[in-house]
């Protein structure tokens, strides 16, 4: 039934007639990734990491932070060695065989789907309040149901602009991106000048009110400084939709490099000042459970003006983050069609040079999970996803490092028999601070995932094209 779980895929770039086109330059993946990363993560699970963490959220930015930058470093060396549309999954392929490869392909499934869902959700959170004032809508129809509402319409709304933009092409997108992305970050900066105004010591003490490791509170649900970072992780990732793009750049080697290993160390300069602004400006248990915390936060100081700037930003800015990850979605789609493990016809490129069909199903199924999933839930599963798909690629690094030691690397990960590891445990220690539940839900669907493959083997012929032994 698994006769070809070992095959490795050639390390190559594919075929012209099965390439997408080269459209996009370094600054366009710069953009992109600081696009995909800033989001969410910052804007509203800062709320629920300091729920879980105190004060000591801060250290929980710095654990992910410093993993994700670990796993960035794999991620672009794998990704200037191997720059094919499918990130993570590719270069399972070409590495780790096929079972590897569609595990992976799975979970990173899981993560760019349901970070999409996640974010449109998110955005709705901000965009509700401004459609019920300005549009009369009722809030039954802008909330999941348990919330109380019926259905999440601007989550589900949202979802399918992005998706008509991407399948107009790519470059347009990436353009518009640009400028979303500059209107995020000023916001972020307007945030932080203003919070760090009523800078105030005392409200970081005590610092680690539910200590580090991940334990049980008393309603249930999982604390400490680990258990937020397992969190607050959402927040960094988003650089590996770069690598996932890496077909169409006009030079994969430097652009992938600059792009990844530029939009990480952006993001961690930017969060470690955004949550110390907040966390210092007033006592986290008045913002712990907010949907929008850092435009409370600001009315809070008197600051409703700000606020209000902050809340639009957000609604403007965040779709970014559902375009990155919605191109790597469809692009993860692609590649396990173009491999085989998927229906063909995902594989089919439409006439702007863009895959529509793989778009379209993409489109289907998240914003369908946008509409009735609350988000700290979808969330979770997603940096479960992640994390398997982040020590795949650090294991991929050490593993071609060791087959293949006289490659000339386009991009060397620096310390590699330490950043490497390092990624891994740190990866491995941050999937055990998720909630048991996530953990649960994230081993059903890998099971499924094998019943699919296991399916799938069953029906296919020997010595398909494109794998070797
Ligand atoms: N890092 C992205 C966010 O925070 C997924 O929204």
């Amino acid at each position: 039934m698994f006769n070809h779980w070992r095959s490795r895929k050639p390390i190559c770039r594919p075929a012209a007639e099965q390439r997408l086109k080269a459209t996009l330059s370094w600054w366009h993946l710069l953009a992109l990734g600081v696009g995909a990363i800033v989001g969410t993560g910052i804007l509203t699970l800062i709320g629920v990491g300091a729920a879980k963490a105190g004060p000591a959220v801060i250290l929980s930015f710095v654990l992910a932070g410093l993993v994700c930058a670990a796993a960035a470093l794999a991620y672009a060396e794998m990704a200037t060695m191997i720059p094919a549309a499918g990130g993570a999954y590719s270069y399972s392929y070409a590495v780790l065989g096929e079972l590897c490869a569609w595990l992976v392909g799975w979970s990173m499934i899981l993560e760019y789907a349901l970070v999409v869902s996640a974010v449109a959700v998110g955005w709705s959170g901000y965009a509700a309040p401004l459609l019920q004032h300005y549009a009369g809508v009722p809030l039954q129809l802008m909330q999941g149901p348990d919330l109380g509402g019926i259905i999440n319409l601007p989550a589900v709304s949202i979802i399918w602009l992005v998706a008509g933009l991407l399948c107009l092409g790519t470059r347009e997108s990436a353009a518009v991106n640009a400028v979303l992305v500059l209107i995020k970050l000023s916001a972020l900066l307007v945030f932080s000048v203003a919070a760090f105004g009523y800078f105030d010591p005392g409200n970081l003490t005590p610092f680690m009110p539910f200590g580090f490791s991940k334990s049980l509170a008393a309603d249930g649900s999982e604390h400490g400084v680990m258990a937020a970072a397992a969190i607050i992780f959402f927040a960094f990732y988003g650089f590996d939709t770069i690598a996932s793009a890496a077909e169409e750049s006009h030079n994969p080697n430097r652009d992938l490099a600059i792009g990844i290993v530029g939009s990480m160390l952006v993001c961690i300069l930017i969060y470690i000042i955004v949550a110390v602004a907040a966390l210092g400006a007033i006592p986290y248990t008045a913002f712990a459970d907010s949907p929008e915390p850092l435009a409370l936060i600001l009315r809070s100081l008197g600051q409703a003006g700000t606020a209000q700037f902050m809340g639009a930003a957000a609604v403007i800015a965040l779709p970014t983050v559902i375009l990155a990850f919605f191109y790597g979605q469809s692009r993860i789609f692609f590649a396990m069609a173009r491999d085989g493990l998927l229906p063909a016809p995902l594989a089919k490129i439409s006439g702007y040079g863009t895959p529509q069909r793989s778009t379209m199903l993409t489109a289907i199924l998240v914003s369908a999970v946008a509409g009735v999933f609350p988000l700290a839930d979808i969330a979770a599963l997603a940096n479960a996803g992640t994390l398997i798909a982040f020590m795949a690629v650090a294991v991929c690094m050490l593993v071609m490092r060791r087959r293949q030691p006289q490659t000339i690397l386009k991009f060397k990960t620096p310390w590699a028999w330490f950043t490497g590891p390092f990624a891994i445990c740190g990866c491995l220690y941050l999937f055990y601070s998720l909630p048991q539940q996530t953990q649960a839900y994230f081993g059903l669907w890998n099971l499924l995932g094998l019943l699919v493959y296991a399916g799938y083997n069953s029906k296919r012929g020997l010595g398909r094209p494109g794998s070797n032994v």
